[in-house]
């Protein structure tokens, strides 16, 4: 018997509909040589390319955090340490400007949190199917949350090669999450939770040092969150092996709904992750042991597009599985982000637009085939 996961969604009538989408863990386990039909999502003529060769100068920057932190005296002293964090602003300003990415480390963030986070999903991963949606709640109203939904809008949409489980961390009162918390293992919420909490810190800074680095003034875009309240999701993504790695896809082509993303990954010694760049898909060089940092559509927009949200996707190996694990950090949901002026620029690029407001269309219009949602914030 195959296992499914039961996608709701909105049809043209404004009928809510189920469908069901099949479990790609479980067709994985089956050991299938072929891909299903509605996992296809290259045409016969144009396979996937799994890499492109990037040029050996093209590295994505890597940002020691520590030598972000504002430093307490600027006695004789501290002219070198001054130094290197002049030095650690302008490749920070050069990540997020020329890639929309960057690799951190020195982040604070304590390794055996990281460790912690990777066991309970790999022991959640490791339960049957049948332990696993008992484990899990389901959210009624909130979309593309829970575990196995994936942006699912009709019946015959392309289907990405992916299991995930997505869930809200954060405000911590945020109640509606309580039913989606996987209760196996049971240590899970709370591994999570720790991570989150580290997490926090570090994008509080890095908001702070991106604006500095940006030459803004520091707190322009911290001030849009309340740094203690803001929302945080956490999804886990899993791409079991893949039959086809030339015809589907583990994640379609995407920009984060999100101000900032914080990406962990593991298992695979090779990425999976692309970014659009030149108008070609290049494989992020991001070495498995590291973390990632993105910008996401609401930064795009509060820098007025000084900063632009990459466009994104996630390709597949044969006989590779990869896990990873994404926090998003987003201004509350009723808050009203304002881009930073600029009396240099003529047009005024950007509007102010509702959190929730940006949220809410780029769910309903998504998956798109290129960047689409951010227009709706654009003059
Ligand atoms: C995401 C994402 C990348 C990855 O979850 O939005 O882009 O490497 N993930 O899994
Ligand atoms: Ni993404």
């Amino acid at each position: 018997e195959s296992c499914f996961h039961e996608a709701k969604f909105i049809d043209q009538n404004g009928l809510m509909r189920t469908t069901r989408v099949p479990v790609v863990q479980e067709l994985a386990r089956r050991g299938l040589k072929h891909l299903p039909e509605r996992f296809v999502t290259a045409p016969p003529d144009h396979p996937i390319v799994p890499s492109f060769a990037l040029h050996p100068s093209e590295t994505l920057p890597s940002i020691d955090v520590a030598k972000l932190r504002v430093l307490e005296c600027d006695s004789e002293s501290e002219g070198g340490r001054a130094r290197a964090r002049a030095q650690e602003l302008l490749k920070l300003a050069s990540g997020a400007k020329e890639w929309g990415m960057f690799l951190i480390m020195n982040h604070g963030i304590p390794s055996w949190v990281l460790h912690g986070v990777k066991d309970v999903v790999k022991e959640f991963y490791g339960l049957s199917f049948e332990e696993k949606k008992a484990s899990v709640g389901s959210y009624m109203s909130v979309d593309n949350m829970g575990y196995g939904r994936n942006f699912v809008k009709s019946q015959d949409q392309c289907l990405d090669w992916i299991d995930r489980l997505t869930m809200k961390a954060a405000p911590k009162e945020a109640t509606d999450g309580l039913l989606v918390w996987p209760r196996k293992p049971p240590n899970f919420r709370q591994v999570m939770e720790k991570y989150v909490e580290e997490a926090r810190k570090v994008f509080n800074e890095l908001l702070q040092a991106i604006a500095e680095a940006l030459s803004l003034e520091r707190h322009v875009f911290l001030q849009n969150f309340e740094p203690n309240k803001s929302e945080i999701n956490v999804r886990v993504n899993y791409y079991p092996p893949c039959p086809r790695p030339d015809l589907a896809l583990g994640l379609t082509p995407h920009s984060d709904a999100s101000a900032l993303t914080l990406l962990m990954q593991f298992d695979a010694t090779a990425g999976g992750l692309q970014v659009f760049r030149d108008m070609k898909w290049v494989t992020v060089p991001w070495p498995h042991h590291m973390l990632l940092v993105n910008v996401g559509d609401l930064l795009e927009i509060m820098s007025n597009g000084r900063l632009e949200s990459p466009w994104h996707r996630v390709v597949t190996r044969m006989d590779v599985e990869r896990f990873s694990v994404a926090l998003f950090y987003n201004p509350p949901s009723q808050a009203e982000i304002e881009p930073v002026r600029d009396e240099t620029l003529s047009n005024e690029g950007y509007k102010r637009v509702v959190v929730r407001e940006y949220l809410q269309n780029l769910y309903k219009i998504s998956p798109t085939t290129d960047k689409q949602a951010i227009n709706f914030a654009k003059v």
